[in-house]
């Protein structure tokens, strides 16, 4: 049964979108195909937050829908969570870099805006940082995510966690198990933490 909070939620998601949809504070609108603003369950425990659209989340306007995506939800669903169930994806930025280039420091300024309205109505208790980019920039300009990745700080109430980023992984298959180590304790935190929606 979807809940009261579940609807109020989904639509001030909607709404925010609408808005982001009209969104020009930095050049990346004008690369857009369609804004990638985020998916999943509107009252998850657990956000995961990545870098930027590729061509195929722009294509589809969904987050972590190409090979890299592909990757991240096989590891997901073997620790049981789902952006169709339980959690929600969203990036640093919401339109596509060019050429998949790193997302600027004052576009990812420019953008925090809508990120942070979108913690404001899920309220997650665990973020997850996909990669470097949003690690260094929601945990600390100086992570080391080669070292740091699978350690969890409190910052503000939320507990957070910086995982390698998928397309590391497709890079450097070897990487797969240390990272896969990062979802199990995930996992672990889940079940300490969160109530709702696992
Ligand atoms: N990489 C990201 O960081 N985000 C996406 O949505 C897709 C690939
Ligand atoms: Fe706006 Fe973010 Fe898109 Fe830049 S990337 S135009 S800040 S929605």
């Amino acid at each position: 049964m979807v809940s009261n909070m579940e609807n109020n939620n989904a639509s001030a998601l909607e709404a925010l979108k609408a808005e982001c949809q009209q969104c020009t504070k930095c050049e990346l609108c004008t690369g857009r195909t369609n804004l990638v603003f985020g998916v999943g369950n509107p009252c998850a425990e657990v956000m995961l937050i990545g870098e930027g659209p590729g061509e195929q989340e722009d294509l589809q306007g969904e987050p972590f829908v190409g090979r890299s995506g592909k990757l991240m939800d096989l590891m997901l669903d073997a620790v049981d969570l789902s952006r169709s169930r339980n959690i929600y994806i969203a990036n640093m930025v919401k339109c596509r870099p060019p050429k998949n280039r790193d997302p600027q420091p004052n576009e990812q300024d420019e953008c925090l805006h809508w990120l942070r309205e979108q913690f404001r109505i899920i309220r997650p208790k665990i973020v997850v940082c996909v990669g470097r980019i949003s690690g260094a920039k929601l945990i600390k300009p100086d992570l080391k995510i080669t070292r740091e990745h699978g350690e969890f700080i409190m910052k503000n109430g939320v507990l957070m966690m910086a995982t390698l980023h998928p397309a590391a992984l497709l890079r450097d298959p070897n990487k797969k198990p240390e990272a896969f180590a990062d979802y199990l304790k995930l996992r672990e935190k889940i079940k300490e933490l969160c109530e709702r929606t696992y």
